[in-house]
């Protein structure tokens, strides 16, 4: 299987997530059926496509032509066998539940093509498990799709020990052409995305049992303090931008009272530091700042951060 001659696709499970990756390939331009077992589930999934419809027509991203044309692209089915079997490309987005996928991925296997590539969009589990009992694992993977589906760029794809090669490129030549960004990582549980999430909402669910502060104030501080930043500054080029001399004292003491392991000192700050590489600050730290990159990433930094907030209107 080659991207052109991908027609038809499948979403399995039109829930939260399976609606709007179904949305999402049918702005790209293909034709997609969800599928559920579930026929309440359906209706929901229509209403969430019409407003997905009707936002982009409020902001102004498509008119109501081209909008009719993504929704004439987009089916609903009960019909698992129909609509599965005939797919040249499935996306699974059942429950998070090992023993689901698994039954999904083997059902997969038996009915779809032995050519077409079922990726899961699962948030945190082994690719490799999931594909366990099939008789063709080589066509398993998983493009882990952000929330909202439609809308944000970054797709996670993982691969299990049997993935082909031919199957991974298939998939980032599939992402790229329907205007993602795939980006790989191991398979390891929560791969980037949500290992990383999954910290910080650990942490402030933590602030909130403690009562050290309200959820309201947490989430204010959080969505305008390294929130508005993010998206200009990932969380190493923070460690850069902020010196990692800064980084490890904050961690000594945090770790030093509290004891917590998330705040244990990182030996890959302590080797840098030890070596001198604080960062920006002197010209190296996880990133090379030699020939003014120091200057450049300062410049998209503060430019990203002033976008972001005339983009809020809060300046
Ligand atoms: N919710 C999120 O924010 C989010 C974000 C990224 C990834 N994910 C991942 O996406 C996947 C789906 O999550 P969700 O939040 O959309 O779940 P959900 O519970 O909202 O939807 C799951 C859907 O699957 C359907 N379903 C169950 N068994 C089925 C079967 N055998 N065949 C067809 N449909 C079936 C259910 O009826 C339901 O409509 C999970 O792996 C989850 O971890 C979720």
């Amino acid at each position: 299987m080659t991207v052109p001659e991908i027609r038809k696709t499948a979403v399995i499970g039109t829930g939260v997530m399976g609606a709007d990756i179904a949305f999402g390939f049918a702005m790209a331009g293909y034709d997609v059926t969800g599928v559920d077992v579930e026929s309440a589930q359906l209706d929901i999934a229509a209403k969430k496509i019409s407003v997905n419809c009707q936002q982009l027509i409020d902001e102004g991203i498509f008119s109501e032509k081209q909008i009719g044309e993504i929704n004439s692209r987009i089916s609903l089915s009960l019909d698992w066998d129909e609509a599965v079997g005939n797919a040249d490309y499935v996306t699974e987005a059942v429950a998070e539940l090992m023993t689901l996928k698994k039954a999904v991925f083997k059902k997969c296997d038996e009915i779809c093509r032995k050519d077409v590539v079922i990726a899961s969009n699962t948030s945190s589990m082994s690719v490799t498990e999931f594909a366990s009992e099939m008789k063709y694992p080589q066509r398993a993977i998983s493009t882990h799709w952000i929330i909202p589906a439609h809308l944000s760029p970054i797709v996670e794809v993982v691969c299990g020990e049997e993935t082909s090669t031919a199957t991974k490129k298939l998939v980032f030549d599939l992402l790229t052409k329907i205007g993602k960004k795939p980006v790989s990582c191991k398979d390891s549980p929560g791969f980037i995305h949500n290992y990383v999430q999954f910290a910080m909402v650990k942490a402030a669910l933590d602030l909130v049992e403690r009562k050290i502060a309200r959820p309201e104030d947490i989430d204010a501080v959080i969505r305008n303090g390294f929130g508005l930043r993010l998206s200009s500054v990932g969380p190493i080029q923070f460690v850069d931008m902020c010196g990692l001399d800064t980084i490890l004292n904050i961690q000594k003491y945090m770790y030093g009272i509290t004891n917590d392991p998330v705040y244990q000192p990182s030996r890959s700050i302590e080797k840098r530091v030890d070596n001198g590489d604080l960062g920006v600050k002197t010209g190296q730290g996880f990133y090379d700042y030699s020939e003014n990159a120091s200057e450049a990433f300062g410049e998209q930094t503060n430019r990203g951060i002033i976008k972001m907030r005339k983009a809020l209107k809060q300046i």
